[in-house]
């Protein structure tokens, strides 16, 4: 892989933590393009929700995927940062964050096969421009020669918290006691899975944005993109 042209900056970590919130308002400030990997993910569950296709088949999966020529367009303007558009329908948060596609999307997450469809996918779109990209992999296996890598934590409480939020204020219900138990599921399968599991890539800067406020995350991150200019 040749060095990137264009500036990267890879933003991984745990279910919750606050990447995208935090990737999409440093793309924002810094006026370059974004995505949040999650989305891809959740979107290929939700495909295999609406046809029936069983989290644990790899091989229906990458087909579905394949098949249904899912458009990714990165566009500032759209609620999301981005739009997703398969089979025709542009999916918003309340679809994408739901309990259904969240309760299948690690299982789904996990199949190599599907991972290398989705690195693909998002090597290509890297190729558009300067990115803030947020995801598991991004650092250590999507855009391993990122300018700057972040690992942004958090405890489970304060994940819990900001999950708990955000999906009130997109209209879905929530439990505290289920949303962490969701939370600490998800985060054991991306950890023990074999194939890309959630890990900081070494040189990756590691910030735990418990006691932080979104805006001074942002700041942090764009002092050291600053330094490494
Ligand atoms: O928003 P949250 O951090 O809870 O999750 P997400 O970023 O929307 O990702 C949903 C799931 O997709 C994760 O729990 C992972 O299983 C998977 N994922 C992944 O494996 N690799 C990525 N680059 C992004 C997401």
């Amino acid at each position: 892989m040749s060095l990137p042209s264009h500036l990267q900056i890879a933003i991984d970590g745990p279910a919750a933590s606050g990447k995208t919130t935090v990737a999409h308002l440093l793309a924002q400030r810094l006026k370059v393009l974004y995505l949040d990997t999650g989305a891809m993910y959740r979107t290929l569950a939700y495909m295999a929700l609406q046809t029936g296709t069983d989290a644990d088949n790899e091989g229906a999966l990458v087909r579905l995927w394949e098949q249904a020529s899912v458009r990714i367009v990165l566009d500032e303007m759209a609620p999301l940062g981005f739009r997703i558009v398969a089979g025709g329908d542009e999916l918003d948060e309340m679809t994408l964050q739901s309990k259904h596609v969240t309760a299948i999307v690690s299982t789904i997450a996990a199949h190599p096969r599907v991972r290398e469809a989705m690195v693909q996918s998002q090597r290509h779109i890297a190729l558009e421009g300067p990115v803030v990209m947020a995801g598991r992999d991004i650092g250590t296996v999507v855009l391993p020669l990122a300018h700057v890598k972040i690992f942004l934590t958090a405890s489970v409480g304060a994940r819990v918290e900001r999950r708990a939020t955000q999906l009130r204020a997109a209209g879905i219900d929530v439990s505290l006691h289920q949303l962490a138990r969701e939370i600490e599921e998800r985060d054991r399968l991306d950890r023990e899975r074999p194939f890309s599991p959630l890990v900081a890539a070494p040189d990756a800067h590691v910030i735990d944005s418990s006691e932080m406020t979104v805006n001074a995350v942002v700041a942090e991150i764009a002092t050291i993109v600053e330094r490494s200019r």
